[in-house]
C-alpha cells in the first residue's frame, strides 16, 4: 500500500465537514501523508493522525508521497488513469495541491510529533470515546480485495469505540475496480446490532469513478461493544500524548509537591 496525501480541502469535501465539525477533536485514521492535520491544527482545529508507518521511519514520509506524486503525475498527465476531473481542474492542480499536502504534512510531523501517533487497525491506542469525530479514507472498503471482511467489520467497530459522536469513511468502492464494497451492507447491519446507526450519503467531491458517497455512523447512542481478544499492544495503548499530557503534568507537580 502506498503513502498518500490528500489536502485539508479534499478531506473538507469528501467528508462534508462544516465550519462545526472543524471545531470538534478529530481524529484522521489513516493519516498516511495528508495534509488534513497540519491545516486544520493550523486553523485552531484540535485534530490527531494514527497512522502503522508513523514509527521510526516517520521522517522520510513527505518524500516518499512526494515521489508517488511525481509518479502519479505522469500517469496522470499520460492519460494512463482512471479520473474524474470534476473536483480537480486537471493534472497541474492535482499535482499542486498533493505536493503542498505532502510538504505541509512533513513540516507538521516535525514541529508537533505528539499529533501524529503510530497505530494499527483494528487496535487503536486511544481509550473509548476519545474523540468527537473520526475520518477514515482510502482504506477500509477501498482495499477490500487485500483485507478480508472481518477485519473490516473489526476496524469498524474499532472506530466506533473511539468515536464520542460519528465516524465518517470515505470511498466505499474498491479502488481495484472502481465498484461499491461488495459487503457494505452486511457491514451496516453487523453495526445496527449495536447501535450503530448509519447512512450512506452524497459528498461534492469525485477522483476516481463511482466515490461520491461516504458513510456516516453514529456512535453517540451505541450500545456495549463486542468484547475482544487481547491487543498484543495493549502495554501502549491507553496513552494518548496530547489529550493526557495535561494529566502527566499534574500528576507530576503532584508528586513534587509531595516530596
Ligand atoms: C492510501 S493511504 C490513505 C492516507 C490518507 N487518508 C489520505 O487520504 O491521503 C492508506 C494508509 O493506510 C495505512 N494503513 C495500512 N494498514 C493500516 C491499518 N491496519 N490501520 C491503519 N492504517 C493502515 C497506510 O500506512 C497508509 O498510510
Amino acid at each position: 500500500m502506498f503513502i498518500s496525501a490528500r489536502s485539508f480541502e479534499e478531506y473538507r469535501a469528501m467528508f462534508a465537514l462544516t465550519e462545526h465539525d472543524l471545531s470538534l477533536r478529530i481524529l484522521d485514521c489513516p493519516g498516511g501523508a495528508a495534509g488534513f492535520v497540519a491545516e486544520a491544527g493550523a486553523r485552531g482545529t484540535d485534530a490527531v493522525a494514527v497512522d502503522p508507518q508513523y514509527g521510526a521511519d516517520r521522517g522520510r514520509l513527505g518524500e516518499l508521497a512526494l515521489r508517488e506524486i511525481e509518479h502519479r503525475h505522469t500517469e496522470l498527465v499520460d492519460g494512463d488513469a482512471d479520473f474524474v476531473w470534476t473536483w480537480f481542474e486537471g493534472p497541474e492542480q492535482y499535482t499542486r495541491m498533493r505536493s503542498e499536502a505532502a510538504r505541509a504534512f512533513a513540516r507538521d510531523i516535525a514541529a508537533r510529533p505528539d499529533r501524529y501517533v503510530e497505530g494499527s487497525l483494528p487496535h487503536l491506542p486511544f481509550p473509548d470515546r476519545s474523540f468527537d469525530l473520526v475520518l477514515s479514507s482510502h482504506l477500509l472498503f477501498s482495499y477490500g480485495e487485500q483485507m478480508d471482511e472481518d477485519f473490516h467489520r473489526e476496524a469498524l467497530l474499532e472506530l466506533v469505540r473511539v468515536s464520542r459522536w460519528q465516524v465518517r469513511l470515505y470511498p466505499l468502492f474498491l479502488h481495484t475496480r472502481f465498484r461499491r464494497y461488495p459487503a457494505l451492507e452486511e457491514m451496516r447491519e453487523a453495526l445496527a446490532g449495536y447501535g450503530i446507526a448509519s447512512r450512506v450519503e452524497p459528498v461534492d467531491y469525485a477522483c476516481d469513478p463511482g466515490d461520491q458517497e461516504m458513510l456516516v455512523l453514529e456512535c453517540a447512542d451505541r450500545g456495549a461493544l463486542p468484547a475482544r481478544e487481547p491487543d498484543p499492544d495493549a502495554a501502549r495503548r491507553h496513552h494518548d500524548p496530547v489529550r493526557w499530557r495535561h494529566l502527566d503534568a499534574a500528576s507530576e507537580r503532584t508528586a513534587s509537591s509531595e516530596a
